[in-house]
């Protein structure tokens, strides 16, 4: 059991998450529930206040909606049962996202998602790209190389984001059992997932939660490409 989280969180249907003492005694109160299709804005939020290497990357985009709609919003449109919300005071503080077939998830948002979006993310002639937003758009503007080994292993992929209200609470753990579970039992062998260097505590979760280093990234990577294998994991989750 996480600190500060004095219920288990199978997010089976609407469970409602007390905090421990301290934080009851201030009022807070978390609930871990599925997505609903009003939280769409939420997550391009929650998206953004986290998307700087784990910090407000609020200021650093030229569109505040960018990022949300290329690591948020559009699997929830295209996959609304495999995330699932933490709500404070009635706000999502966060999410977790699930895609279980990556190279289907990135068709359709080739054929379905990026087209109207393709004309509001555009710089305008001459205009300099934020460093912020220039890998965004190129995600918006360029399809992804097919030809990549991991997805044959790891053909799942997920989202982690929580607002500095929800850390450090066991929250991070729960969420990302819940939907590894939902991603093996809808059949996927494995999940990875791609996380920034200077990201160290998210790295350090994910490596406590059993994702090891899918390619050997070197000692001067900007970049972590972590994966988990689900098929031996029948049994139960690793432990560690
Ligand atoms: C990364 C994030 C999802 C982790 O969630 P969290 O709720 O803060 O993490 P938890 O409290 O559930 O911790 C999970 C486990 O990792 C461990 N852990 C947490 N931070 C750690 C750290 N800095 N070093 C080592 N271990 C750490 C915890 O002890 C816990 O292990 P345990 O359950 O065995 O005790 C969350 O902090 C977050 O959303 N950060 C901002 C956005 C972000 O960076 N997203 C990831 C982008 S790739």
């Amino acid at each position: 059991m996480g600190v500060g989280v004095g219920v288990d969180v199978d997010v089976d249907g609407e469970v409602q998450v007390d905090g421990d003492d301290a934080a009851r005694r201030h009022g807070e109160d978390l609930r871990v529930r599925p997505y609903a299709p009003d939280d769409l804005d939420a997550l391009r939020e929650v998206c953004l206040r986290t998307a700087d290497v784990g910090a407000d990357a609020t200021g650093l985009t030229r569109w505040p909606d960018l990022v949300g709609d290329v690591y948020a919003a559009p699997y929830a449109v295209h996959d609304p049962e495999l995330v699932t919300v933490v709500e404070r005071a009635g706000r999502v503080a966060g999410y977790v996202i699930g895609c279980r077939d990556t190279l289907a998830f990135e068709a359709w948002c080739a054929g379905t998602w990026w087209p109207p979006l393709r004309a509001r993310y555009r710089p305008a002639p001459g205009e300099a790209v934020r460093p912020f937003d220039a890998p965004l758009l190129h995600l918006v503007h360029t399809a992804p190389d097919p030809a990549r080994p991991h997805l044959t292993t790891h053909p799942a992929h997920l989202h982690v984001d929580l607002l500095p209200v929800a850390q450090g609470r066991g929250l991070g753990r729960r969420l990302l059992e819940h939907v590894v579970r939902q991603l093996r039992d809808a059949g996927a062998p494995g999940v990875h997932l791609g996380v920034s260097a200077a990201n160290t505590r998210a790295v350090a979760v994910y490596r406590r939660l059993g994702f090891d280093p899918l390619v050997d990234s070197g000692p001067a990577a900007t970049g972590y490409l972590l994966g988990r294998s689900l098929s031996a994991e029948a049994a139960g989750p690793p432990t560690r």
